[in-house]
């Protein structure tokens, strides 16, 4: 008897190392795979250092594309904690009280301990809906400070709207993120301020002005995103969740989308600590879901339309503009959103497959370039820093930062760009009337009234005072 438990012992602590801990796991991949709802500091690079030292070479000027940092959700999800804790309960009693914990693959004790003493922050309301969390205020700070320490020159301490130019989109997650940026750089009392917000802003938020671009179905019938969802390795993996969480049918959808996104935004609201609710999926299912907000984005903000390339002709133009004129302002750096980010990349030909995605090539891309979670995550920032090269025959150059990672663009040179280069690349977009080149079905009539508005009042203006 003695010799058999002996024996058993180490088949006991083989079965219990075997169960997945999210909270003992030290390197926690599914992290780094939460789309546009991943954290910052999880995902940025970390190679900078190396990178952005250029021989001979002097950086001269910045131009930053940032996104806000980590924010609360929107209204109708904060107003679903009541769910999140009824799904908490449910999951408890179905370990310890119906005894349906799987054989295979069940949480970890730890985890499901978590779990069970989680509950959802109760100052969090509703009428903070996509307010800028505390760690969102950390994540600009930081990468104001991080550009700083590497470019001293280009980002002094001291501030004047000459040399400096911010500007945001009319929302407190991006004003906040703003403050935050300017805090970083000029410290806790600074005189930064932000150009005024145009009523139409075209430079920052294009996709709310073009219907054509509002029309694309990237995620309705018939579009990949909805292709996946219908596909076996979707619906394997809800199935597969609910399973491992102790029930014995399948739960909706909905549900699982809820833990999902309470994980997610959790996880990015507290670094340095577990998200109880990711412990709810095994890092492999959490990668199914990453290639859903992967098509959602590609076909929505990305590659997936020939049109979506077209959208921020006029951010490509101010990013060329700038950087080619040697005057004031030195800096330029725009505070706006996801939407924005990705197409901006998209509209630059980065991070751009060879193959489409699709429903179908899911395993095939395994390693694709289009991946959500690496360019957008909170506080995404594409950042130019241009340089002066007095020692070259092509003396000015550029160095293109995602994240701050160096971008390898096959006609750079490791991440160094001849600027000669870029406006011969992008020419078509320098050269273009952004107008009419932004979107195919013209912009919306609510701008269309405003730009008639706008002649209007010109006639006006130009009648006055030839009076
Ligand atoms: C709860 O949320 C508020 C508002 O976002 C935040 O200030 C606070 O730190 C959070 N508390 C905990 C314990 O996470
Ligand atoms: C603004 O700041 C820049 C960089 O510190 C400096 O070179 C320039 O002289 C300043 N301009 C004014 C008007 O203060």
């Amino acid at each position: 008897m003695r010799f058999l438990f002996l024996l058993l012992l180490p088949l006991v602590a083989l079965a219990q190392d075997d169960d997945y801990c999210f909270s003992q796991d030290t390197s926690r991949p599914q992290t780094r795979q939460f789309s546009s709802k991943t954290a910052y500091q999880i995902v940025k690079g970390s190679d900078i250092e190396r990178q952005y030292l250029v021989p001979n070479c002097e950086p001269k000027k910045m131009w930053i594309f940032h996104r806000h940092g980590t924010r609360l959700p929107k209204k109708s999800m904060i107003n679903k904690a009541s769910r999140l804790a009824e799904l908490r309960d449910l999951i408890v009693k179905n370990y310890k009280v119906l005894k349906t914990k799987p054989d295979k693959d069940p949480l970890c004790q730890t985890d499901l301990i978590a779990l069970q003493m989680w509950k959802w922050n109760s100052s969090i309301t509703g009428d903070m809906e996509e307010y800028l969390t505390a760690q969102g205020y950390d994540d600009l700070r930081g990468t104001a400070k991080l550009y700083q320490r590497y470019y001293p020159n280009v980002l002094p301490k001291e501030y004047n709207d000459t040399y400096y130019q911010f500007r945001h989109t009319d929302t407190q997650r991006t004003t906040e993120s703003f403050k935050a940026f300017a805090e970083g750089l000029f410290g806790t009392v600074n005189s930064a301020h932000p150009v005024d917000i145009p009523k139409q802003d075209l430079l920052l938020r294009p996709y709310d002005y073009c219907q054509s671009y509002k029309d694309l179905n990237y995620k309705g019938e018939g579009s990949e995103f909805e292709k996946y969802h219908q596909s076996t390795v979707w619906k394997n993996n809800l199935v597969d969740i609910s399973t491992r969480l102790g029930f014995q049918y399948t739960l909706e959808e909905e549900d699982i989308k809820l833990m999902y996104d309470i994980c997610r935004y959790e996880q990015a609201w507290q670094v340095d600590r577990n998200s109880v609710w990711c412990g709810a999926f095994l890092p492999e299912q959490v990668t199914v879901f990453e290639y859903a907000e992967d098509l959602k984005y590609y076909y929505g903000s990305g590659y997936g339309f020939e049109e979506i390339e077209r959208l921020n002709c006029r951010l490509v133009q101010d990013l060329l503009t700038h950087l080619s004129n040697p005057v004031s302002p030195h800096v330029v750096a725009h505070f706006g959103h996801s939407t924005g980010l990705l197409t901006l990349i998209t509209a630059l030909g980065i991070k751009k497959d060879g193959v489409k995605l699709r429903a179908d090539n899911y395993l095939d891309l395994a390693s694709r370039r289009w991946k959500s979670s690496l360019i957008d995550p909170f506080a995404s920032n594409f950042v130019a820093v241009k340089y002066d090269c007095p020692q070259e025959l092509d003396r000015e150059k550029v160095v293109f930062f995602l994240n701050q990672d160096a971008v390898q663009l096959d006609w750079c040179n490791v991440g160094l760009c001849k600027w000669s280069d870029v406006l011969a690349k992008y020419k078509t977009i320098s050269d273009a009337d952004c107008g009419e080149y932004f979107c195919r079905s013209g912009a919306t009539s609510s701008l269309a009234s405003g730009v008639s508005m706008l002649a209007t009042s010109l006639v006006a203006l130009l009648v006055y005072l030839m009076h």
